[in-house]
């Protein structure tokens, strides 16, 4: 089964350049950083909470990971699930008829990994991993942000989205609820810490086609003024904060300078806002 989310991918034009924000700005420390030559990439790994973001810098053009940010450009990549055994779960994928990219675990970055085909989850890439012994576990916490609050998957139908990775991956979808104000349907699963927010309309059916995509990464802060104060001294951009949609929290987005990820931050049991 799958225990927890184990990283995000973030695809990168320079991972140098972009851990100016991520390690620099937020405090994370790097678990691992590494040329990975067959998959030409640079791979660095960053601790937050019991997870990682995963930066990918392609070292030559005729990878996918170069090909996507041609296309693309940076942004969000792929989502990993974290099992304690790999094998397992792609076996088990398999046998569900779940379309593959990889026909058997290699090692990777995260330990031995393996990718689902993008098309088997409305075209979000899912990667399996199972880290090996002696993994990144005692890396420093950071001391701006705690943890990954939620990863936002969007969809044109985000009920048939959450149904879909509840199917394929045996996530429990826990809530359900419609945005006040822009009417959106939003549906949630937690593994340990981590909220996977299915957010999207929802209520213009039928689709001829169900697509969704990575669409955002919100950490967890206990003090949001403090955190922001620091995002700005390190030079980088954010908006004031303002009333998340879970009672009482406040929540703050980025301005750029996340390489293309929507990247945002959120305190709850926070006073109001004075207006
Ligand atoms: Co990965």
């Amino acid at each position: 089964m799958l225990n927890k989310i184990h990283h995000v991918g973030v695809v990168v034009n320079s991972a140098d350049e972009a851990l100016r924000f991520y390690r620099d700005a937020l405090g994370l420390h790097v678990t691992d950083d590494r040329i990975i030559e067959d998959q030409g990439v640079r791979g660095v790994l960053l601790k937050i909470g019991n997870s990682e973001i995963e930066l990918l810098e392609p070292t030559r053009d005729d990878t996918g990971v170069a090909k996507f940010l041609a296309s693309r450009g940076e942004g969000m990549h792929h989502i990993c699930f974290e099992s304690d055994d790999v094998d397992a779960e792609l076996e088990g994928a398999r046998a569900r008829g779940i379309p593959l990219i990889d026909e058997k675990p290699r090692p990777g970055l995260a330990g031995m990994i393996c990718f689902l085909h993008p098309k088997a989850n409305h075209g979000v890439l899912v990667e399996f991993a199972t880290p090996l012994a002696g993994g990144h576990e005692d890396a420093a916490a950071s001391t701006i942000a705690s943890h990954i609050d939620h990863i936002v998957i969007s969809s044109n139908d985000s009920a048939a989205t959450a149904k879909l990775f509840s199917d394929n991956l045996g996530i429990e979808i826990k809530r359900a609820m419609v945005r006040p104000g822009t009417g959106a349907h939003l549906e949630f699963a937690k593994l340990q810490e981590v909220i996977l927010e299915f957010a999207g309309p929802g209520e213009v059916k039928p689709y001829d086609e169900v697509k969704a995509k990575l669409s955002g990464v919100v950490l967890a802060v206990d003090d949001l003024s403090a955190t922001l104060a620091a995002i700005r001294a390190a030079g980088f951009s954010a908006g004031d904060p303002h009333p998340a949609v879970q009672p009482g929290a406040l929540f703050t987005g980025m301005k750029g300078g996340t390489n293309g990820v929507p990247f945002g931050f959120i305190q709850y049991n926070a006073l109001p806002v004075a207006e």
